[in-house]
């Protein structure tokens, strides 16, 4: 049976398909079969994200209305390893029968080491399914304080539906500003939600500047890292995430992060 990972966020534009495309393309270099499944339904980019825009023949409603069999709505991510992506592109959520979908997934979680289920931000019914079939959640914030409110009410909503393993993923952190105390650092936020660190991304200059030209893992050395250092912790049950401080440390550290701020 599948471990199926809801990747979730209160507020929106936090980097949860970002996220969910990295983590994917890390746990099938780590030797996994993975299936990240888009439960944005209608509005998602997770096939740029993937780099597969072009790739995509059939989805998950060609498959529930017998257009296709459940292996060709499935689009191999790569060629290497045995990673896939299950498109919700062609209909909104409001056109599927839900335990149809819960049904599809069981038989993926048969066939799969992970499931990665990229959600919409906030509540949204197709959300909430995917906390039902989900069998541990990750909350995505950027540290801002508007960011960790919303992730907040997300979490208690995780806890009112029994989900227990609840870990946090810290996106678009600046060592820079971290270093001059004007971002908060991961043991705040965790403080503050009082929900364990999985992962620490970086800011990317190259995620925001290549967009959908490479998938999410080729945009940067640190972010392919963080990635990596994330996909390891979900894994193996380690705790160790990517020291994106290291190089606004001693004096040299301190001249860069004044330069970076300043830029
Ligand atoms: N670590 C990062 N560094 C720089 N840019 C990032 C990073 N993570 C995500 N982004 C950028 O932020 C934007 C939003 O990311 P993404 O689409 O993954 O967020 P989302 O939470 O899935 O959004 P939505 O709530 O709309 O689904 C994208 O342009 C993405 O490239
Ligand atoms: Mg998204």
């Amino acid at each position: 049976m599948a471990r199926r990972i809801l990747i979730a966020s209160g507020k929106g534009g936090v980097g949860k398909t970002t996220i969910s495309a990295g983590l994917g393309e890390m746990l099938a270099e780590l030797g996994a079969s993975v299936c990240v499944v888009d439960f944005d339904f209608a509005l998602n980019n997770l096939d740029l994200a993937l780099g597969v825009e072009g790739k995509i023949v059939y989805d998950l409603y060609d498959y529930l209305s017998g257009r296709c069999k459940l292996r060709q709505a499935l689009t191999q991510v790569s060629e290497k390893g045995n990673f896939y992506f299950l498109s919700t592109n062609k209909v909104s959520f409001d056109c599927y029968d839900e335990d149809q979908i819960k049904e599809t997934i069981m038989k993926l979680s048969a066939i799969f080491d992970y499931l990665i289920f990229d959600c919409s931000a906030g509540l949204s019914p197709a959300f909430k399914l995917g906390v039902q079939l989900a069998s541990e959640a990750f909350i995505v914030v950027c540290p801002s304080i508007f960011s960790l409110k919303d992730a907040s009410i997300v979490k208690n909503y995780l806890i009112s539906q029994n989900q227990k393993d609840i870990g946090l993923i810290i996106n678009r952190i600046r060592g820079d500003l971290v270093a001059c105390g004007q971002m908060l650092n991961e043991k705040q936020i965790e403080d503050i939600l009082q929900t364990h660190v999985v992962g620490v991304i970086p800011e990317s200059d190259g995620c925001i500047t290549n967009g959908n030209l490479t998938t999410v893992c080729e945009s940067s050395e640190a972010m392919r890292c963080a990635l990596k250092s994330f996909a390891q912790n979900v894994m193996y049950g380690k705790t160790l995430v990517f020291d994106y401080l290291s190089k606004y440390r001693g004096l040299i550290g301190k001249i860069r992060a004044k330069i970076k701020k300043g830029a």
